[in-house]
């Protein structure tokens, strides 16, 4: 018998915040692909198993393309036309398209260009630790640290000046949130457009050394360049200040983990890629079938919705051993949690240098960091938004 998923969940399950909603691992459990029909009717698919997650990613029979994700999972549109990604906005596009605007980018994000901000990282994360010990005993874990560190070095890497973050920052909270209606999700869209249309046109009249005025010589237009700060800098605040507060409880709700991490520094690079499958803040992506497509022994119809869900794909026992266990000693590797395929996340590198500097400084600073509330009082973000997370956590320590 088919498994149908028939509403997607809008929460987890109390007293877990890090696993995927129990309706999601249910429909795992009855094989990796489910079927899901869609609020506007549409009979679509939902795939939750680590090998079928993969192989669609890696398919380019399935598309990113903004205008055929016309079928919302949650919401009915209607006949509603999805228009095409507006010019630069290249994670909703397919190759050729989507390379034009990837491959400028890719010689700025390696290893060795991320490396080579170590330092730069180890400095906004030591000012922002020496200010949160300053104002203890207690802080809001997403405010005093989370959040700036990951945003900081965005917009210098780009070229867009912190102090304007007033503009731009809450505008991403907005649409990437899941908590506003339509009406102030377009206007936080519309805002932070002209934001980015007049901050190229300054790199234009004064180009500065960074990523955006590097693009400035290529054939790429003023429209295209906006379209790409765009996807890089929400790409770049919100996901990782995500994996640091979210990261950082998990660790704490999981005392052993914290302690051996703590007693072991070369432990460090494998825990981030355990937080990053454990917890894989960018949960579900969508692809478009663009032909019939044979997959896990069904057929995907040519125009059929297929949503994606990493998170369980991460959690697959097929794939990982105790997979709802947090192990920062973990060897089986190849987590999904950066995606796969032609659209695997271009700022990896970036978000890991981060991670590596950002949790080791904290739990060094602070050896008796702990919740300053019950665990269950932590204000998580609604399964909505497109990145999971918590709203705010508040920590203590001995001062
Ligand atoms: C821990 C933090 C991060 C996570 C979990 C994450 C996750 C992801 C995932 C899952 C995708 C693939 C989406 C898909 O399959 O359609 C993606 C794409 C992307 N990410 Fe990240 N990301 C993170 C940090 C960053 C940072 C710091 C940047 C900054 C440059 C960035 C820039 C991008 C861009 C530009 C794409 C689109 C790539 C393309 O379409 O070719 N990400 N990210």
């Amino acid at each position: 018998m088919e498994h149908t998923v028939t509403t997607m969940p809008t929460a987890r399950q109390s007293g877990c915040p890090f696993d995927p909603p129990k309706e999601l691992i249910e429909a795992r459990e009855h094989g990796p692909i489910s079927r899901y029909p869609f609020p506007d009717g549409h009979q679509g698919w939902l795939v939750t198993g680590y090998d079928l997650v993969r192989s669609v990613l890696a398919d380019p029979r399935f598309s990113s393309r903004k205008e055929f994700m016309r079928h919302h999972p949650t919401i009915d549109m209607g006949d509603f036309e999805v228009p095409p990604a507006p010019p630069g906005e290249f994670l909703l596009m397919d190759d050729p398209e989507h390379s034009r605007y990837r491959k400028p980018l890719v010689g700025k994000f390696t290893v060795r260009r991320m490396r080579l901000l170590t330092e730069r990282v180890e400095q906004v994360t030591a000012e922002h630790l020496d200010a949160m010990e300053k104002a203890g005993p207690s802080a809001d874990l997403v405010t005093a640290f989370a959040k700036p560190i990951p945003a900081i070095v965005i917009c210098e890497l780009l070229g867009v000046p912190y102090e304007d973050r007033g503009s731009f920052q809450d505008n991403i909270d907005k649409f990437l949130g899941g908590e506003v209606g339509d009406e102030e999700l377009i206007a936080a869209y519309t805002a932070t457009q002209q934001y980015l249309a007049e901050l190229v046109a300054a790199k234009r009249a004064h180009p500065t050394d960074d990523v955006l005025s590097d693009l400035l010589d290529s054939d790429l237009t003023d429209e295209e360049l906006q379209g790409m700060a765009l996807i890089l800098l929400s790409a770049g605040f919100d996901t990782t200040a995500n994996m640091l507060a979210l990261g950082t409880f998990a660790l704490l709700q999981n005392p052993e983990q914290l302690a051996a991490l703590r007693a072991d520094p070369t432990l460090t690079d494998g825990a981030v890629e355990e937080l990053m499958r454990y917890l894989t803040v960018a949960k579900m992506f969508m692809r478009t079938a663009l032909e019939d497509v044979e997959l896990g022994g069904r057929t995907i119809k040519a125009g059929t919705t297929v949503i994606l869900s990493y998170n369980t794909a991460n959690r697959d026992p097929e794939r990982f051993t105790d997979p709802h266990t947090l192990n920062v000693r973990r060897q089986d590797g190849g987590h999904l949690a950066f995606g796969h395929g032609i659209h695997q996340c271009l700022g990896q590198q970036l978000a890991r240098v981060e991670m590596r500097v950002a949790f080791p400084a904290l739990l060094n600073r602070f050896p008796t960091l702990r919740l300053a509330v019950p665990a269950e009082e932590v204000a998580l973000r609604p399964e909505a938004a497109d990145i999971y997370g918590v709203k705010s956590l508040p920590v203590t320590w001995d001062a």
